[in-house]
């Protein structure tokens, strides 16, 4: 079964407690956590204070997507703050072995990212040091876009480099009920939705449909 993981950049910022306790009560595996520097990405979003305040809506695991460069420098406010995953993007990192190393020393799990124009071979000599790669199937800074068919076969490629290692394949990015089963059928196992799940009222039906449409 595949995981669903609300991105709360869809979220409405002035309810989010609740926001976090519906997605929760909605059936969601992770809740994916957009971090946007404004340098690295064309937004700004949130930082550890505002993360340590959602911490104690919910116990699902939180994921937290660090679009930021530099991102060693905040990688153990993030832990301290409550993120259970913590994924860099490996465009925005000189030292991505070394991140990959101090994520999990923090006793986090670690991931990586790659933009939609990033080749899957800068991962060959991190694979033993990573538990979640997230393929960006947009270009990140904003919810709402359209899905990059070429990504497609960028997933095919990293689960065949995977094999069988404990690794999740994570997409982000214009996941919906008629995207989601190419994006599954290439070989993802967790589902970033944003705008897809916030964007009705009811969140159950809509993470539903997202996994029956797998
Ligand atoms: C984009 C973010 C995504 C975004 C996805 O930079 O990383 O997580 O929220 O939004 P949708 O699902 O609307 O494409
Ligand atoms: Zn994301």
């Amino acid at each position: 079964m595949v995981k669903i993981a609300p991105s709360i950049l869809s979220a409405d910022f002035a309810r989010f407690g609740e926001e976090i306790r519906a997605i929760d009560a909605a059936g969601c595996d992770y809740v994916h956590i957009d971090v946007m520097d404004g340098h690295f990405v064309p937004n700004l979003t949130f930082g550890p204070p505002i993360i340590a305040k959602l911490r104690p809506h919910t116990s699902k695991p939180f994921d937290v997507h660090l679009m930021i460069n530099p991102a060693q420098p905040y990688l153990e406010e993030y832990a301290n703050a409550g993120a259970d995953i913590i994924t860099v993007h490996a465009e925005a990192d000189k030292h991505l072995d070394r991140s990959l190393q101090v994520i999990r020393s923090l006793g986090k799990k670690a991931g990586v990212s790659l933009n939609p124009a990033t080749p899957e071979s800068v991962l060959e000599y991190v694979l033993d040091k990573v538990d979640l790669i997230l393929v960006m199937s947009v270009n990140p800074g904003f919810g709402g876009q359209s899905f990059i068919p070429s990504q497609l076969d960028k997933i095919r490629r990293i689960r065949k480099m995977i094999g069988d290692r404990p690794i999740e394949l994570e997409v982000d990015g214009g996941v919906n009920a008629d995207t989601i089963s190419d994006v599954v059928a290439a070989g993802a196992d967790v589902l970033v939705a944003g705008s897809a799940v916030f964007k009705g009222d009811d969140y159950a039906a809509t993470i539903g449909a997202l996994r029956s449409a797998v």
